[in-house]
């Protein structure tokens, strides 16, 4: 049985490992602060996490460190982080705060009082200016929004950690990622939650640019699969996590209202930089943000490599998109009929 800490253990991705690691009988130390994580995340089928997870900050540095202390884990998942977009762009301190700071102080405390692996929650937005696709991991190109350089950033303290003592550590850099317990309920959640939320209402779903851009989507139990095989890897890496495949965000909005019986609500489509418009601030001061980093954003493509964590880690996606969905879709639904039933 092995010791392990789970940072962001009420979100999406860290409430999934959760369960995962519970049921393969790991002796689990989950935290959160809650700031974007629910508890609705830790109640699964065999299992409520909720008593279980520890308020804590990434950011507080004495309670980071007494907790490796008194826990000596043998693995590290670094889950937590700030990830919308939006967020970050608007509140840049705090994001380098978290992300940065809170990343910095889970390896420095893995440093003092041991860690046998940290394993890093790294994005594919590091690619945000790599044009070489299917981008592969010695191949990034520096990002310029501010999510992305928080990731970018820790991962260069992360191979820094690894470098000067000799620590084990693994950034995963995630592509767009879903599955159940993905948010679908926040301000700008993600696509898929998007178009689900939506579709439930009965509402168009109003797509930013035409559409036609294309993402690589890869499934959280897939993606979790792959948090287990890089327990074995020592020293330093860095591993895309992905299906290697794109699907244009029409193609996915077609699926999830095709599932939802939903295909006739024929989306809208509006230019790129309304979705920023929700956020004023970055259109006020004496610089203000740039409609082609904007429109970029939007409609960017992503394509990853996972050639790597086939030839290290023995790993290739298994989950197919319909199925994914389907998955995502009666989740979903479940916590919006709750939410609503609560009012
Ligand atoms: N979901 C994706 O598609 C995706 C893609 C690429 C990378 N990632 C990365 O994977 C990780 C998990 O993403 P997610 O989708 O589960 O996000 P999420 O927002 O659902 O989960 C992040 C969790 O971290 C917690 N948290 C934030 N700040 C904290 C702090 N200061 N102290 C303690 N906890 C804090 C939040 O409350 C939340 O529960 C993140 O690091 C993210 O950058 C996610």
């Amino acid at each position: 049985m092995s010791k392990v800490l789970i940072t962001g253990a009420a979100g999406f991705i860290g409430s999934q490992l959760a369960y995962k690691l519970w049921t393969d009988g790991d002796d689990l130390v989950l935290i959160d602060n809650f700031s974007y994580g629910s508890e609705d995340n830790l109640i699964f089928e065999k299992h409520d996490f909720r008593a279980e997870v520890i308020r804590m900050d990434i950011r507080d540095i004495d309670a980071i460190n007494r907790l490796f202390e008194k826990e000596q884990f043998d693995y590290v998942y670094h889950i937590a982080a700030i990830t919308p977009l939006p967020d970050c762009q608007t509140n840049p301190s705090e994001a380098v705060e978290v992300n940065v700071m809170g990343t910095v102080n889970i390896l420095e405390a893995g440093r003092r009082y041991g860690a046998g692996k940290i394993i890093f929650a790294s994005t594919s937005a590091v690619y945000e200016n790599t044009e070489k696709f299917p981008s592969l991991e010695d191949e990034v190109v520096p990002p310029s929004l501010i999510y992305p350089n928080t990731k970018y950033t820790a991962e260069c303290y992360c191979r820094a950690y690894a470098d000067v003592y000799g620590m084990n550590i693994t950034c995963m850099r995630f592509a767009n990622v879903y599955g159940p317990h993905l948010d679908c309920l926040r301000t700008q959640p993600p696509v898929v939650g998007y178009l689900i939320r939506e579709f439930y209402y009965d509402r168009k779903p109003i797509l930013h640019s035409n559409g036609t851009q294309k993402r690589d989507f890869v499934y959280v139990e897939d993606l979790v699969d792959l948090c287990l095989r890089v327990r074995q890897g020592t020293g330093f890496d860095i591993v895309n996590v992905s299906i290697n495949e794109v699907i244009s965000i029409n193609e996915l909005t077609e699926v999830v209202a095709e599932l939802m019986g939903k295909a006739h609500l024929k989306p809208d489509y509006t230019d790129s930089g309304n979705y920023w418009k929700k956020y004023p601030e970055l259109y006020e001061g004496v610089y203000r943000i740039s409609e082609r980093a904007l429109d970029h954003e939007v409609t960017k493509y992503t394509r990853l490599s996972n050639q790597h964590a086939w030839e290290r880690y023995g790993w290739k996606p298994r989950t197919d998109l319909r199925t994914g969905i389907q998955n995502t879709i009666d989740f979903s639904v479940r916590v919006i009929r709750e939410r609503d039933k609560k009012g």
